[in-house]
């Protein structure tokens, strides 16, 4: 079991904080090759250490090696040790699109779903995604904060160190800038989704892109990394897109697309031309448009769970990474399309419905994920310099992690090198 050695109580990111050594692992899991985002074969070339350890040196991870190799000397005086016997660590899971920040829930649309109402259908009637728009702002800021706060402790609870969170919630000044506090405040990657849905104070998909991006932008590009737009039949079309990415674009946000969820409305060819960082959902994604990504750098972020949940055919992942395209996985996090928090259940799926192996599903939810965000280099390795974020596994073989649908292997998580959730 478990030993989780006298834990000082130190200040988060403190320079004091004493070394963490995670030692006598059975297995250190780590994506090998090159630099990300890894594509093709690479995408599954795991390097597995037997027996190892783990040192992290306050938020860094200092070495990495086997057992046989660890001396006395590369370990500094009072560092906390973690017994990994029975155990396995993998890189902190990073999951790159979420919508975590949303107030109340859809459990009685989930019901009628169940029933029979097509998800198209209910939002088409003022239900879906506006009704999480009405619930997001009638919760106000604190609201907001605390219900992201729950998510939050949901994702770490299944490995998730690292999480991206886009707005789409408000559509209005006020919320939107709201919810990308909130996301920042909780320490994700913040996305301003103002393009998610058209609210009913407006005419038109136009009329509300008018005001979004005079009102909204200019100070939404100082809280979000990148933006984002639903491109879809009963959204936004093609132009409204690319006016709404052009604009996000100029103001210094990368450019991220939700493009072919149910129809292949130009979402591919829009995200090439734009030089975006991703293309994501691609469930209606026929030949042609996995050709073209697999020869260009836009990442296509595959979200199993929202297939499964709405009963929708799974994106071509085989054929994808087959063509050479950069692929990474998410779990779309929702209270609609994917009510799930769990990459673990994201990396099952992946093998069992989307054709992909542990390995590939394991690289395309840590550094794959991490370049999405803009941060291959210091996120999703277990190696000397990345940040200290280490998932360990009550399992001796890391490939429970999928294997095993629905278990609960997570046993200790560690972000920046302290200890931040335990089974
Ligand atoms: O990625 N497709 C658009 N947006 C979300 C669903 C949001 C919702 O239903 O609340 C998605 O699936
Ligand atoms: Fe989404």
């Amino acid at each position: 079991m478990w030993s989780v050695g006298p834990f000082p109580a130190v200040e988060y990111r403190s320079a004091a904080m004493p070394a963490l050594l995670i030692r006598d692992l059975e297995q250190v899991v780590s994506p090998a090759g090159g630099p990300a985002p890894l594509r093709g074969r690479a995408l599954g070339e795991l390097g597995v250490l037997e027996r190892g350890y783990v040192l992290c040196e306050g938020d860094r991870i200092a070495r990495v090696g086997p057992m046989a190799e660890l001396a006395a000397a590369d370990v500094p005086a009072q560092t906390v040790e973690l017994d990994g016997r029975g155990s396995s660590a993998v890189p902190g899971l990073v999951d790159c699109h979420t919508h975590a920040c949303f107030a109340g829930d859809r459990a009685e649309e989930f019901a009628l779903r169940a029933g029979g109402a097509s998800y198209e259908e209910l939002h088409a009637a003022g239900g879906g995604i506006l009704a999480t728009v009405r619930a997001t702002r009638a919760a106000g800021q604190k609201g907001l904060a605390r219900a992201l706060e729950r998510h939050r402790g949901w994702m770490l609870a299944h490995g998730t160190t690292t999480f991206e969170a886009k707005s789409g919630y408000g559509l209005d000044r006020e919320t939107e800038l709201a919810q990308l506090r909130a996301i920042a405040a909780a320490g994700g990657v913040p996305t301003w989704l103002g393009a998610h849905a058209v609210p009913p104070e407006f005419p038109d998909a136009d009329a509300y892109l008018d005001e979004a991006l005079r009102e909204v932008l200019p100070e939404a590009a100082t809280l979000a990394e990148a933006a984002d737009v639903f491109l879809e039949r009963g959204a936004f079309d093609a132009s409204q897109a690319r006016r709404y990415l052009e604009a996000c674009r100029a103001a210094g946000l990368a450019l991220r697309i939700h493009a072919d969820q149910f129809t292949e409305a130009g979402g591919i060819s829009l995200a090439l031309e734009l030089g975006a960082r991703s293309v994501d959902h691609l469930e209606a994604t026929g030949p042609d448009g996995v050709r073209v990504l697999g020869r260009s750098d836009v990442a296509a972020v595959l979200l199993p769970v929202a297939a499964l949940f709405l009963g929708r055919p799974m994106p071509p992942a085989r054929a994808l990474v087959d063509a050479g395209a950069v692929v990474a996985l998410a779990t779309d996090f929702n209270p609609g399309s994917a009510f799930c928090e769990s990459l673990p259940v994201v990396m099952s799926l992946a093998c069992t419905q989307l054709g992909l192996t542990p390995a590939e599903a394991l690289t395309a939810c840590t550094v794959n994920s991490a370049h999405v965000l803009g941060r291959s280099d210091r996120l999703g390795r277990l190696e000397p310099g990345y940040s200290a974020d280490v998932v360990l596994l009550d399992a001796s073989d890391w490939r429970y992690l999928p294997y095993h649908l629905g278990g609960e292997h997570v046993a200790v998580v560690v972000k920046e090198g302290q200890v931040v959730w335990e089974r």
